[in-house]
């Protein structure tokens, strides 16, 4: 695993973001493994920024998102269809069409995760994928657990995540119980892996991420049996390491 640590949340943002544009601009249909969550706001604000400017080009550009709330509709703006739209997607070139987030209407759960499975598939797995890191050591909704599920599944989410993520909703009874997300060998199915994090309520996973040992207690201790991924952390995230 790469280790850059810098300044802070907006430096992280801008390296970031960096990546994305050149994995952009070098391959102008590239699929793109998208996250939500506060942490890659400011990237996706660094690239709205660079194509507002002439810099960037998303009209052949696909996307693919980690996860997303279950039930819930694309409307609700606590949905991550409605936070990609949001931040980046209404923002840019990119064609809708061309954007993935898992369905958080599906009828039948499993069938549509099986599906979105084989999208990740056609597309021919992602150029890369960001993702944020969870005050648990989550990544996606792969939650701690003795055992992980490899592929795209529905999942239920723990108290911590609950928790951390009653801030948006108006109470934390609001909060969905369940999530789709990718597994661990769906987000494997990317070339380049960008993990970012930022303060030093991250710090503790971040410490276990990077302790040495691999364990599904902290799923993103799993991605340093990937090739070729880069955490971008600043540096109250990394104060424990
Ligand atoms: P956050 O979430 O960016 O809102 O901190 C990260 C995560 O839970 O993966």
């Amino acid at each position: 695993m790469k280790i850059h640590v810098v300044e802070n949340y907006d430096e992280m943002s801008r390296e970031a973001a960096d990546i994305l544009a050149d994995i952009v601009k070098n391959k102008p249909d590239c699929v793109l493994g998208l996250a939500t969550g506060d942490t890659p706001i400011g990237m996706y604000e660094c690239l709205v920024r660079m194509y507002e400017a002439g810099e960037l080009d998303f009209s052949a550009v696909r996307s693919v998102n980690l996860d997303e709330y279950y039930p819930i509709s694309p409307d609700n703006d606590q949905s991550y269809r409605y936070f990609m739209n949001k931040h980046l997607f209404d923002k840019v070139n990119i064609d809708k069409a061309n954007t993935n987030v898992p369905n958080g209407r599906a009828e039948d759960a499993d069938v549509f995760c099986r599906e979105y499975e084989n999208t990740i598939n056609k597309l021919g797995g992602m150029d890369v994928q960001v993702l944020g890191i969870g005050r648990n050591g989550h990544i996606g909704f792969n939650e701690p657990e003795t055992e992980l599920k490899p592929y795209t599944h529905l999942t239920e989410l723990t108290e911590s995540t609950i928790e951390a993520n009653a801030r948006f909703f108006e109470s934390e009874a609001d909060v969905p119980k369940h999530a789709l997300t990718m597994g661990i060998r769906s987000i494997f199915k990317a070339r380049n892996i960008v993990i970012l994090a930022s303060g030093v309520e991250k710090a503790e996973a971040v410490k276990t991420m990077l302790s040495g040992n691999i364990s599904t207690l902290c799923p993103a201790s799993l991605l340093c049996l990937h090739p070729s991924v880069t955490l971008i952390c600043d540096k109250a995230a990394y104060s424990l390491v």
